[in-house]
Parts: C-alpha cells; structure tokens; sequence
C-alpha cells in the first residue's frame, strides 16, 4: 500500500467515543434482543460464578461429615447451574448472530442510501474498490464488534465482579492477594492483544496483496513477457511473500509469547493464594472448600480479562474502520437543491392552484436557449480544465464536441448534467442559473448516454424501463424500435423479457450500447447527451445506431462527442475543444474552408495518419475516411 492511500490503516489514534457512540446507535431498532442478550450473559456469567461455590459447600460438607453427604443436592445443584448456562450461551449466540446481521444491513442500507445522494466529486477520490471494501468488509467487521463486543463486555464484567464479591465474601486479605494481578494482567494482555490483532491483519493484508499480484501476473503475462518484465515482477513477489513470511512468524510469536505469559501471572496469584490460604487453613481460619473455590477463582479470572482485552484491541483497530463507515453514512452531498430551491419547491406543492405547466421548483418546464457564462472550471485535485468558456446553445440544435483526448469534452457535459458545478461563472438555461433550479427538474430534461454503456441485472425490458419506471410496454418497444434495437431483442429467446446478465454480460457492446440509447430516449428528455456512445462498437452496429441516432436527435437539444464523420458533420454546429476552450465552431462545410484546426485534423485523419500527433481520442481510421459530403 502506497504511504496516503485511501486504504491506508492508522493504527494508534485517540479512541473516538463519538464514531462509537454512533455506530452503537445502530442496535436502537433491535433493544430488545440487546438487553436480551445482555440478560443471558449476566445469567451465563453467574451461574459460572457460582458453580466454585458449590464445590466449596461440597468439599466442606465431605470433610465435615464423610460419607454421609447429601450427594443428590449438589448433583441438583450442578445440573440446575450446567442447565441455565447451556440454555443461556445457545440463547445469546443465536441473538449475537441476530444482531450482528441486522445492524451489518442497516449500515450497507444507509451507505447504499448515501452513496446515492453524493455528488461526482465524492467519487473522485475514492476508487470503486475502496468503497465496496467499505460497504463489505468494514461493515462486517464492525457489527461483529458490536454483537460480540457487547456479549463479551457484559459477560466479562459480571463475571469478574461476581467473582470478586464471592472472594471477598468469603476472606477479603486473600482477595486481595489475588485481585492485585489483575491490573498486571490486565496491562500485558492489552498490550498483547494490539499486537498480535495487528500481525494477523498484516498477515491477512500482504496475503490479499500476493493473491493480487499472482492474478495480475496471470491476466498480464503478454504485456509482461512483451516488455520483459519477468524479472521485475520476481522481485515485487518476492518482497511480497518475505513480508508476509515475517509478519506470519511475528504474529506466531506473539501468540506463543502471551499465553504462557498470562497464565504464569495467573499462576504466581494462585501460588501465593495457595500457600497464603494453605497457612490460614492450618490455622483453621479457612476451610478446604475456601481454599479450593480460591483456586477456581483465579483461574477464571483470566478468561475474561483475555477477552475483553481482545475486544478492546479490536476497537482500537477498528476505528479508522468506523470512522470510514460513518463517513460515507453521514456524506454530505456537495450538489444538492439550494434551500431557496426546496422552499420553492415546498411552496409550489402547497399551492391549490399551482399551474400545471410549471415544473415542480415553480420554473418553466422547459427552455429556449442554455448558455455558459464565463465558466471555469477545475477538479479537486487537479489544475484548471475549463478556462472563461461560452457558449449558448438554442433548444433543437445539434451541437459536435471534438478534439484531443483530454482537451475537456467530457468536462464540459459534466458541468451541463449539474454533476460538477462551475467554478466561476454560471450555466444559465433562459437566463436563471441552474443552481436556482431544482436538481430533480434538471435531470428530468437530461438523457445520457456514455461509452460504456451499464446494464443491470435483470430482463432487457427493466434495463429500457430504467429510463422511466412507469413506462408501458408499448413505450419501452417503441423507444427500442426509435434506436433500432427491436431487431435483436426479438430474435432473443425470451425478446424483452430475456435476462442480461450481470452488469449485461450475455449482450455484446453495440447491443449493450442500443439498450441504453433506448433507455435515455424513453424519458423523452429534452437534451440528450452521447459522449463517445459509439466508440466502443463495430462499424456495423455504428451504422445501425446511427440511423436511431438520427431520428432521436431530431427536435431535441444534443450534445455529441463522437469520433465518427456521420454525427458530427450532420451537427448543426461543431465545436472544436483543446486545452479547455472552444478554439473553432462552425459548421462541418465551414470549418473545412476555414482551414483551420478541425481542416488540420480532418486531413490528418483522412491520411490516416493516426499514430503521430494529436489524434481525435481512440478513433479509428474509419472514423475520419471521406464518405459522401
Ligand atoms: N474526475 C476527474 N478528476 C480530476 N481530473 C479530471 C477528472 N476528469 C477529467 N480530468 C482531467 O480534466 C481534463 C479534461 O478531461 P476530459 O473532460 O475528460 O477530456 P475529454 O473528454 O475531452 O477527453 C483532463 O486533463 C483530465 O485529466
Ligand atoms: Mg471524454
């Protein structure tokens, strides 16, 4: 892991009271079976308490009376006490399992929910795989800690205390003697417990790592060999499993170390207990029961303090884990409705007599014209990608997006979805900037279609459906026919009802790619965007998008980047974009007589010259050969 990246665990932060505090919040739907479990452990913990006191009774009784003891109580006695801890520990694993899976899902259900809502932003920095790693593991680990951790908290408390007023009931100098290891053993097992807790993890980790590098080595042997990597690669392995071997020996070391450890602590409490109380005995100020009820305390002890030091341990290592947890729950969204926009859009409900031409924010439902005002524009983490940029687009046109890769073509939709906001300057639709907007009326006037295109599981008419949930039927085959996808999905076994697979996985791209055209156009979206939509399919299924394309722009406003001649001369203007502004526009006929950068490029191409200087992104040579002008 690089110093910094996003993964990356701290391990001896403050304790966090407020994350926890949080975090524990999420076992308030499920009260009852927390105090229920609560409940089970006190009961398991005192009936584990007493059972040394019958002994005691026992043993006492024996001396006292020989073979006359009334065997039958005590045997009642140990099954009664053996009876409620089995009942009790069956109770309490079922109900810790129980929580734990409830809580684990409320987190998933709220991050899901929160993961929604965040802006474009939010994702930037954040790799899909650091997010799922979040949502899965991190949240299994902490409601483990929550279940578990509970039960074991109160389990070891009430069993430690019972223990001790016993042995303080029964001679307090001797309780003493032996109540004096525990911060002793206490300290040494905390101390323990945070290493060996963080060996294992490093364990756990380097071994992911070697399972990564193993597979990546497999998926990349080509490149590999082709550049002659072998030996490098060796020798990332090889530090890799060096690493793991010693964190693997350190963490076997620990764990050898702390047991003998502990149990000699607890041992040398039991010795001077022995021969403290061995001495009272003589002195007939103890009996023989005491004694041995003495030496079964010490010995339980330990039990809990080990445990509870592990749990502690494991908070401590699990707070970067909540913290992270809690962070992407309580996100704020850094795009969302203005609260001007959401009291006008409170308004606008209330009102009896709202007009039914208005959108929901109380503006017009649609727009004549959309212009970027002076926008500039740069990501978080990086320089500045748009610079005073303007532009106005009137509803209907069809506008082309060109130029390098790079040059800010996505950027520059991004800004017009609201998915980033200018950094200076305005995007006005009618003059109103769209932050006086409502976000949801935005997106109501927006279609979009990428590169790649993402189906989800399901049937191919859920996936059309998505555009629009409460579409017919009827409208979800006629947005397929608009795009020219009808075709293939009825020559599919089950047509509209077959199943895609996951993420689409049974349809090739251009099919793939039709689905989600269709999917954009069912909304009937006033603005419809393709960026790069057809860079990733044949020139077949290029052809055949293309004549969907075609009547789908027809009356709508649409943003284009496309490599393709076909789309971009039939635009009504082209915009050229290189470093972040608009360098030429005009007309596919225009620019070519201009002479300019798009005639430089278009001939570039046209040469098929693709492998030297600026290029128009991945385009192939077919994207630029001269077809009938
Ligand atoms: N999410 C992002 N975070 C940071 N920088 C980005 C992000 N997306 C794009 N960029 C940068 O912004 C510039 C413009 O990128 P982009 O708009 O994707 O160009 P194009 O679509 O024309 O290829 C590039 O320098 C790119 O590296
Ligand atoms: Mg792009």
């Amino acid at each position: 892991m690089t110093p910094g990246s996003p993964i990356e665990e701290s391990y001896n932060r403050r304790f966090d009271f407020e994350v926890w505090k949080k975090l524990f919040g999420y076992t308030r739907p499920y009260r009852r079976e927390v105090l229920l479990l609560i409940m089970f452990a006190v009961l398991t913990a005192t009936a584990d308490a007493l059972i040394p006191l019958v002994t005691r009774e026992l043993v006492d009784e024996i001396v006292e009376r020989g073979s006359d003891v009334r065997l039958a109580r005590y045997l009642w006695a140990f099954f009664g006490l053996t009876t409620v801890i089995s009942v009790a520990v069956w109770r309490f694993i079922w109900l810790a399992g129980k929580i734990r899976t409830h809580v684990s899902h409320d987190i998933r259900r709220d991050g899901f929910e929160n993961l929604q809502r965040l802006s474009f932003s939010f994702f930037d920095h954040r790799p899909v795989g650091w997010l799922m790693a979040r949502m899965t593991s991190d949240c299994e680990r902490l409601s483990n800690i929550m279940a578990w951790g509970i039960l074991d908290i109160f389990w070891g408390t009430t069993l430690m205390t019972t223990i001790a007023v016993a042995m303080f009931l029964m001679n307090a100098r001797l309780a003493l003697v032996v109540l004096a290891v525990i911060p002793v053993l206490a300290w040494v097992s905390a101390q323990f417990q945070r290493r060996i807790l963080k060996s294992a993890r490093k364990v756990r980790k380097t071994n992911s790592r070697i399972t990564a590098s193993i597979n990546e080595a497999i998926m990349g042997v080509r490149t590999t060999k082709v550049f002659a990597r072998e030996q490098e690669n060796l020798a990332d392995f090889r530090g890799l499993t060096t690493e793991m071997f010693s964190a693997s020996v350190r963490n076997a070391l620990q764990s050898a170390l702390y047991l003998p450890i502990a149990v000699s602590l607890g041992a040398v409490a039991a010795a001077v207990a022995l021969n403290l109380g061995g001495l009272d005995m003589a002195a007939g100020t103890i009996t023989v029961g005491t004694l041995m009820a003495f030496m079964a305390y010490t010995r339980h002890f330990f039990d809990p303090i080990q445990e509870m030091a592990h749990w502690f341990a494991e908070m401590q290592m699990a707070q970067a884990s909540a913290e992270r947890v809690m962070g992407l729950v309580e996100a704020v969204p850094e795009i969302q409705d203005s609260p001007e926009v959401r009291a006008a859009i409170a308004s606008h409900r209330t009102r009896t007599s709202a007009d039914p031409s208005l959108a929901a924010d109380g503006g017009p439902t649609g727009f004549e014209t959309i212009r970027f005002d002076h926008v500039d524009f740069r990501y978080e983490t990086g320089d500045p990608v748009l610079h005073d940029l303007d532009l106005e687009v009137r509803a209907g046109e069809t506008i082309a997006l060109v130029g390098p890769t790079g040059g800010g073509k996505t950027t520059l939709v991004s800004l017009l979805c609201r998915f980033y906001e200018p950094t200076k300057g305005r995007v006005l639709f009618d003059g109103t900037d769209y932050r006086e907007r409502s976000l949801s009326w935005l997106q109501s006037q927006l279609g979009i279609v990428l590169q790649t295109p993402h189906l989800f599981s399901g049937s191919v008419a859920e996936n059309i459906r998505y555009g629009r949930l409460d579409a017919s039927p009827d409208a979800v085959e006629q947005a397929a026919r608009l795009v020219g996808a009808h075709e293939f999905v009825t020559g599919m076994e089950h047509g509209y009802q077959s199943e895609v697979g996951e993420g689409g996985n049974r349809l090739s791209t251009g099919q793939k790619q039709l689905i989600s055209f269709a999917r954009a156009i069912l909304a009937q979206p006033r603005i419809l965007i393709m960026d790069e939509a057809t860079s990733s399919v044949d020139t077949e299924t290029e052809r055949r998008i293309q004549d969907g394309v075609a009547k789908v722009l027809e009356g709508r406003t649409s943003f284009v980047i496309a490599h393709r001649l076909s789309t971009i001369r039939s635009a009504d203007r082209i915009l050229v974009i290189d470093g972040g502004k608009i360098r030429e526009q005009g007309s596919h006929a225009e620019l070519l007589a201009r002479g300019g950068r798009y005639h430089e490029l278009f001939i570039q191409q046209s040469r098929l010259d693709v492998g030297r200087g600026t290029t128009w992104d991945e385009g192939g040579p077919e994207a630029w050969s001269p077809g009938p002008a």
